[in-house]
């Protein structure tokens, strides 16, 4: 792995992802988890402020080590015991149905197979499960839609891999998600180039109906 990426992108990333407006929508997001939850992408464990202290088993995961250590120091201050290990989102070391919850903040840009991740997020969610997330995406304005797919090719360089130009709804509907607890909005505070949110609660299409 590359200096940048081991050592530089988890000190920006740790700095970047504490704005204000980002920390509101992790707590909106967690509050009330409970259950079996699989966190992907856990960054530098930023969620912990984030996450209930009781009623939950957390499993997280992330594939760059670099980001790992600034999360053990979130994770000393954390109450509950969490599963935290270095893998890949694109290939889940879980049996099918093994989780309540997964949760995903500001992941999806950036895992390279993202159909992939998604396929297998399914796979692990319980048919009742929820998908949490929520995600910068594809703007609603086609003009700034149109200066999303210019850059992204340098935002992957300089974010580990981010694309700013992603559907997120479309991504998840394809993958067999019901996305239709789900909101799209444009963040104050952010730059438009990143700050058009995704954020919901997705179901599998074959989960059993709601009563
Ligand atoms: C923009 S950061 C967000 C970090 C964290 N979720 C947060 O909310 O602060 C994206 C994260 O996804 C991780 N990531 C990228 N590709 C991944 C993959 N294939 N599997 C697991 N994590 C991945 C990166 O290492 C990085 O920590």
């Amino acid at each position: 792995m590359a200096f940048y990426q081991r050592y530089v992108f988890p000190w920006i990333l740790d700095k970047v992802m504490q704005h204000p407006r980002l920390m509101q929508l992790r707590h909106e997001l967690l509050a009330g988890v409970q259950g079996e939850v699989l966190e992907i992408g856990f960054g530098t464990g930023l969620n912990t402020l984030a996450y209930p202290h009781q009623g939950l088993r957390l499993h997280a995961l992330d594939v760059n080590p670099g980001v790992a250590r600034r999360a053990r120091q979130r994770l000393r201050k954390f109450p509950l015991r969490v599963e935290h290990a270095t893998l890949d989102g694109q290939s889940l070391p879980f049996a099918d149905e093994s989780f309540d919850v997964v949760v995903s903040t500001w992941t999806l840009c950036s895992i390279p197979d993202v159909a992939r991740a998604l396929a297998e997020i399914h796979r692990v969610l319980r048919r009742d499960g929820t998908f949490l997330y929520v995600e910068h995406g594809l703007h609603g304005d086609a003009a700034i839609a149109r200066w999303q797919h210019r850059l992204t090719p340098v935002q992957k360089r300089l974010g580990d891999g981010c694309h700013l130009d992603r559907d997120i709804d479309a991504l998840l509907r394809a993958a067999g998600f019901d996305t239709s607890d789900s909101r799209r909005f444009s963040a104050d505070g952010l730059p438009a180039l990143f700050g058009y949110m995704y954020q919901g609660r997705a179901r599998r299409q074959d989960s059993p109906q709601r009563g």
